[in-house]
């Protein structure tokens, strides 16, 4: 056995002990599915959700027949997956918010158990989104904005709405950055799309930009209150402007900066 597969085992390993200790997030509402990670050739034979330190059961299947109303809590907001263990919890309330545990055996009498700590939160909103800054230098037109997600646990997504000619700079598609860093030619608009997703939920907003002629100096415009990465913010600006009018070889400058920042 190499090195490199005996890291990549114990990288696997540590993956699959991680993965038995679930944390999601629900919203008040909406229905969430804590899943029970069971290895998909099980045959299960029986589940058994269960809340609290002394283990109080609130759905179980045992040898075919399912029961989602064991505790008052959570009746008739339950579905119980035969074939996967994976329990639904419907119309979400605050006090959803603990951890899960299910014990999971199969046909040869194997068994496992698992965790799932629910967090439940107010409705996934829409994320805001805001031009922090824009400038025209040599006919391109650079852009940075800010997506703010509403909640937390939020993961944060980029993506042009219809076609992007120009040049991610910072926070390309995909990159999970809350800041989106651009530049393109000419004077025209663009439009970009935030998306915020809790894993199971998305929600996007989408803004239209770009430089206009009274807009040839860098201005920082004013950001809401909310921002807690405003300090953050500030430093990437100045550091970006100042790696665009001062350095020479500015692209590359400003990619470290950014990478950087
Ligand atoms: C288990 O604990 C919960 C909360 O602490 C309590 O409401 C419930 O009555 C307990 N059940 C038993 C069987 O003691
Ligand atoms: C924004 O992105 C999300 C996720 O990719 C997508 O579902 C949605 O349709 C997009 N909205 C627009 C206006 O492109
Ligand atoms: C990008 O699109 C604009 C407008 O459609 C066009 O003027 C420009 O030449 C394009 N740039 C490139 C590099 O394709």
């Amino acid at each position: 056995m190499t090195l490199q597969s005996v890291v990549l085992l114990f990288i696997v390993y540590i993956h699959q002990v991680c993965a038995r200790d679930e944390n999601i997030t629900g919203y008040i509402g909406q229905s969430v599915i804590l899943k029970s990670g069971v290895d998909q050739s099980w045959n299960l034979t029986r589940v058994q959700w269960s809340i609290y330190e002394n283990t109080t059961f609130i759905a179980s299947l045992n040898n075919g027949k399912i029961n989602t109303d064991r505790f008052w809590r959570h009746k008739g907001r339950l579905e119980l997956n035969p074939k996967t263990g994976d329990l639904t919890i419907n119309d979400l309330r605050l006090d959803d918010n603990m951890i899960y545990s299910v014990a999971l055996v199969n046909s040869n009498e194997a068994r496992e158990d698992a965790e799932v700590n629910l967090t439940v939160q107010e409705r996934l909103m829409k994320p805001d989104i805001q031009k922090a800054f824009n400038f025209t230098k040599d006919g391109q037109c650079y852009i940075v904005l800010k997506c703010i997600p509403s909640g937390e646990n939020v993961i944060l997504s980029w993506t042009p709405v219809g076609v992007f000619n120009g040049s991610y700079i910072s926070g390309s598609p995909k990159s999970k950055d809350s800041i989106l860093l651009i530049s393109f030619s000419g004077n025209r608009s663009v439009t970009f799309n935030c998306t915020a997703s809790s894993g199971q939920h998305n929600e996007s907003n989408q803004i239209t930009v770009g430089c206009t002629e009274e807009n040839q100096k860098p201005e920082v415009c004013s950001l809401c209150s909310s921002c807690t990465s405003m300090v953050l913010l500030a430093i990437v600006i100045t550091a970006v402007v100042f790696g665009l009018l001062y350095a020479s070889k500015g692209k590359k400058n400003l990619l470290y900066i950014a990478n950087w920042a």
